[in-house]
């Protein structure tokens, strides 16, 4: 597999041409990377902790975004694990493809521009693990998701892991702030530059415009037990669930049967 366009027929009418624009600007001036928040690089480090691959075997990130998770698989991808990125975005997947030669990690990194609400451009039981993080929570409606989900079972091989990530019904943008503050000062790092330099804008442009769209039910926010109910019913044993991200997010991952 290499950087590759797909077959599919034009893009779901649920990525409206906002939200499209909103993340482009967000990879091509990589601000997503610069503005994102501690406790949303731990929730992909729980991420990458769950995924479990053998040499040679594929994990498949659907909607990779920039590729944040790649460096916390860097050191696995080197012995021969190998990621596939998948995006609708081309920004996000050049961005993607740019960490991937930074990281010295082209070898084993390819990117695929496809839709998730759509068929999967991959054949029956291709990959070992499908990573989802803070993807499916675009699309609002319920049978889209389903769709989602039953396509990552078919993707996947039997016994395969889905490791996905979403926010709550709850999400808070002040508490998400306020969180990774807190973790950063735990962990003795500098937290003056994020906390006057950096996190307003993470605030103002990117949490608070994350909060609106979930109030108002145009991204969807998870209930408790919402998430795990759903890949249940795709047909997944659930091996383990927690709350990430500061409190607004709930991670799930599940094993085909
Ligand atoms: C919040 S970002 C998460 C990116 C990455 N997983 C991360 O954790 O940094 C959401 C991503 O989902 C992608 N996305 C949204 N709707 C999509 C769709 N219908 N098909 C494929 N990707 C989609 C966006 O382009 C964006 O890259």
């Amino acid at each position: 597999m290499d950087f590759a366009g797909t077959e599919q027929e034009g893009e779901s009418i649920i990525f409206s041409s906002i939200y499209k624009q909103y993340w482009e600007i967000g990879f091509k001036t990589r601000l997503y990377d610069w503005l994102s928040p501690e406790v949303y690089l731990e929730s992909l480090q729980r991420v990458a902790d769950s995924i479990r691959l053998g040499k040679g075997e594929w994990v498949l990130d659907v909607g990779c975004g920039s590729g944040l998770l790649l460096p916390f698989l860097a050191n696995r991808l080197t012995r021969g694990e190998r990621y596939l990125g998948m995006d609708i975005l081309p920004a996000g997947l050049a961005s993607l493809k740019l960490r991937a030669n930074r990281l010295n990690l082209k070898g084993s990194v390819s990117g695929v521009q496809a839709d998730l609400s759509m068929k999967l451009p991959l054949g029956d039981a291709s990959v070992s693990c499908v990573a989802a993080h803070f993807s499916i929570y675009t699309l609002p409606e319920e049978s889209d998701r389903r769709h989602a989900y039953q396509e990552f079972g078919r993707v996947l091989k039997p016994g395969g892991l889905l490791v996905t990530a979403n926010p709550t019904h709850s999400y808070n943008a002040k508490q998400i702030i306020r969180a990774s503050l807190e973790s950063l000062r735990s962990q003795r790092r500098s937290w003056v530059v994020k906390k006057y330099g950096v996190y307003p804008l993470t605030f103002h442009l990117g949490l608070k415009y994350i909060e609106k769209q979930l109030k108002c039910g145009r991204w969807h926010g998870y209930r408790p037990e919402e998430l795990r109910e759903e890949v249940e019913r795709a047909g997944f044993a659930i091996e383990h669930s927690e709350t990430v991200y500061g409190g607004s997010g709930f991670l799930v991952v599940g094993r085909k049967s």
